[in-house]
């Protein structure tokens, strides 16, 4: 789909507002009689607390309240978070005094300055009954279990050949197997901009000011703890700085601030700091994955075997559907089986991150499958090629709209992958060892119920509102320029609404489905709009339309025309005396989703060189093919793809958080010591986008963008580094000490991956 405005790079329509500083976050919010919460929390991870001294921080310089266990704020249960509702924690904090997770919330101080509140915080002693903690993989085997479901299929899934008994049967059965296992360490998803609350209470209303993904999510939650009603919540959130899942979920400290902002009758303003944006909002959980690919030797798979384990706290299910979500669905193979065990931790809640189980599993199956070349003799393009899946593997429906060939045709191309020595090391420049590598990306194509309101104004202006978000993604723009697309305007007279829990209800901003949920939602009511618009000028006296049949009148670019006139909508508005006509309509996908999979896909490239000496690895080109259905704004999407992608070089060279075991602790929770991509690390990355509408998802025919960049990413990182060393490190993330020595010491391929 491609229109004078749909495909198009365009400018941020916030853009403006937020290189000027203008555009309020959370944060930033100011308010009269303003007071500033900040939190306590605890600095043992499994045990109770015996006693809390607040005494001297009570009376400390501008304190208004120290609240504790002892001395709590009432708060009640979200075990059931209300439908439509996530919530990234259950217990409610203060409630009692035992002790999950080290950085656990133990209390709130409120002061007249945050600098009040956080020197008082210093000065509460708190006595501790301590626990030794499960942080390691060791101790958690006695907290092993199976979860009920994972994404939707149950925790064992499995698809075998007829005659076939089980997986391990078909394994025996290949005459290659490749048979690995990978780890991957806690990841956290450090937005720029924190976590951050401000409540403002007007009698027994409350609005809140919230960096949150989910306006009305957040608002059911914030009731639902708060025990009021919902009408009486409204949650505000225009900006957010940042977020990839950690903002998709509420987190305690929020109606905790509501909580104290009611007790002390004034606004609160809570702000977490960099270290508390460890332990109190999410992460991605540790995994151990085992893969093991069964194949003929032209390298046809004929058994796909995930099993994952990944960590959870001791307070929430949260699964990370590292094989249901990759190895179940991408190749087709006549056996497959996928698995998946929990270990619970003592540490803060684990949730989504950026491609939730995809990120993890692709790293892994796309590993696993370059090791699968290697031992074939294949390219690993053809290998994958080889491998397609036509249908969605066991439910034989076709995927809606499905062009990966053509991205790893049109990747390799543009990469220059042809010119790959496919003997590791075979490449030298100096002291580097230069390597190639490739992995396929993958992401499920969601789409939820949306509304949305769009408005014509007697002021030749119109408006388009949804209850959604933007994350920094660029849903302002693309709203507005759907708006613009759906009425003909240009988009300097659209403007957009978002971020307020009062506007038509929106799912919340995560799973990449934004977009394809709320642009539907606004071409129906753009319709619906304009068919009001041309009732009231056919009806009204003063309209020149007056008397008109409905069919003789039309709409288009702005103007109404029939019956040997024509005027703009917004003079005829004007001329009746109105200030605005207006539709709201809800969009939501239909049977569709019985006769189809929804799926985007993509093709990654890579070259890396290596330090020979140093193990260091730097990144020299990315090339990334993206089959996300129709593009709505170029620059936008170039720029998601680029952020997942600079995502995905964290996750497989630097990050990491490290979970110490004795004290369950993270020891690098801080931006010195846990470590991102940065400019210096990212090289020229090229993008281009397949384009192919995916009409049978949604009329747009745009499938989610969020997300897929960062699916093949560290994949095709680690088999360049292959290419460029001869070593396979399978315990991510790739550290330069864990690549060292390179070359003399050992042969650069050793003769099992050659054979
Ligand atoms: Mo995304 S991790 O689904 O917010």
């Amino acid at each position: 789909m491609s229109t004078q405005i749909i495909g198009k790079p365009q400018d941020r329509v916030d853009g403006r507002l937020k290189v000027t500083g203008r555009a309020m976050y959370s944060g930033d919010r100011q308010e009269e009689n303003l007071t500033y919460g900040y939190l306590l929390t605890s600095k043992v991870a499994k045990g109770l607390i015996q006693a809390m001294d607040t005494s001297v921080a009570e009376r400390s310089p501008g304190v208004a309240a120290v609240y504790t266990p002892f001395n709590p704020l009432k708060l009640y249960h979200g075990l059931e978070p209300p439908e439509g509702a996530t919530s990234g924690e259950t217990l409610p904090p203060l409630q009692d005094q035992k002790i999950l997770n080290y950085g656990q919330i133990i209390g709130l101080v409120v002061a007249e300055s945050y600098e009040q509140a956080r020197d008082a915080a210093a000065l509460v002693r708190t006595q501790y009954q301590a626990e030794e903690p499960v942080a390691s993989w060791e101790q958690g085997i006695e907290h092993t279990f199976t979860p009920e479901s994972v994404d939707r299929e149950k925790a064992t899934v499995k698809i075998l050949a007829e005659g076939v008994d089980s997986i391990d049967d078909a394994i025996r059965g290949s005459p290659l197997v490749v048979d690995v296992t990978y780890t991957e360490p806690i990841y956290h998803h450090n937005p720029m901009e924190p976590h951050a609350t401000t409540a403002v209470w007007h009698g027994d209303r409350l609005t809140i000011y919230d960096a949150t993904q989910g306006v009305i999510s957040h608002r059911l939650n914030v009731a639902s703890v708060l025990g009021i009603d919902e009408d009486m919540v409204r949650v505000l959130c225009p900006f957010v700085g940042g977020a990839f899942g950690c903002k998709g979920s509420m987190w305690m400290f929020s109606p905790l601030t509501a909580a104290a902002a009611r007790a002390l009758n004034r606004p609160v303003k809570t702000i977490l700091t960099r270290e508390q944006m460890f332990t109190l909002v999410g992460h991605r959980p540790a995994l151990i994955q085992h893969l093991t690919l069964g194949a003929n030797p032209d390298g046809t798979l004929q058994a796909v075997k995930h099993d994952v384990r990944s960590t959870v706290s001791f307070a929430k299910i949260f699964v990370e559907a590292a094989a249901h979500r990759t190895s179940r669905l991408l190749y087709k193979s006549p056996n497959i089986q996928v698995s998946h065990t929990l270990v619970r931790w003592n540490v803060g809640g684990p949730t989504f991150m950026r491609a939730p189980g995809c990120a993890p599993g692709m790293f892994s199956l796309e590993c696993a499958m370059d090791e699968l070349a290697v031992r074939c003799g294949i390219d690993p393009v053809e290998l994958r090629t080889k491998n397609d899946a036509e249908v969605y593997p066991g439910r034989n429906v076709p995927w809606s709209c499905k062009n990966l060939v053509e991205c790893y045709q049109l990747g390799a191309e543009k990469f220059g992958w042809s010119k790959r020595n496919s003997i590791p090391g075979a490449v030298q420049e100096g002291d580097w060892l230069v390597g190639m590598g490739m992995a396929s990306a993958l992401y499920p194509a969601h789409r939820n119920r949306a509304s949305a309101k769009v408005r014509f104004q007697a002021d030749g202006t119109a408006q388009v509102s949804s209850a959604t978000q933007d994350l920094g993604t660029g849903t302002w723009t693309v709203l507005a320029m759907v708006g613009a697309d759906s009425l003909g305007l240009p988009i300097a007279k659209i403007h957009t609404e978002l971020g307020d829990s009062a506007l038509p209800s929106a799912p919340t901003s995560g799973g990449s489905a934004s977009v394809a949920s709320v642009t539907p939602a606004i071409q129906k009511a753009a319709e619906s709009a304009k068919k009001k618009l041309i009732q009231l000028a056919i009806r009204d006296r003063k309209s020149p339309f007056f008397g008109a049949k409905i069919e003789d009148v039309s709409y288009r670019n702005g103007e109404l025309t029939g019956a040997g006139k024509s005027a703009d909508f917004g003079s005829v508005l004007s001329g009746i005396g109105r200030s605005a006509v207006e539709a709201v309509e809800m969009a939501a996908a239909g049977e569709e989703e019985e006769k189809y999979a929804f799926h985007s896909f993509g093709a990654q490239f890579c070259q890396v060189k290596v330090n020979r000496w140093t193990g260091e690895v730097r990144l020299q080109r990315m090339t990334s093919v993206m089959d996300i259905g129709t593009v709505v704004n170029l620059k936008t999407a170039r720029s998601q793809i680029m952020g997942g992608i600079v995502f995905g070089i964290g996750m497989a060279l630097m990050e990491g958080t490290i979970l110490e075991e004795k004290t369950g602790r993270y020891a690098n929770a801080n931006f010195a010591d846990y470590l991102i991509a940065t400019n210096a690390d990212v090289p020229y990355i090229d993008i281009h986008f397949i384009n192919k509408p995916d009409t049978i998802f949604n009329p747009l025919g745009a499938r989610g963008i969020g997300e897929i960049g960062i699916t093949g990413t560290p994949a095709a990182i680690a088999n360049a580094v292959y290419n460029a060393t001869g070593r396979r490190v399978r315990e991510f993330p790739i550290l330069p000490e864990k690549l060292l020595p390179i070359g003399a010491n050992q042969p650069m391929i050793s003769m099992s991956e050659r054979s």
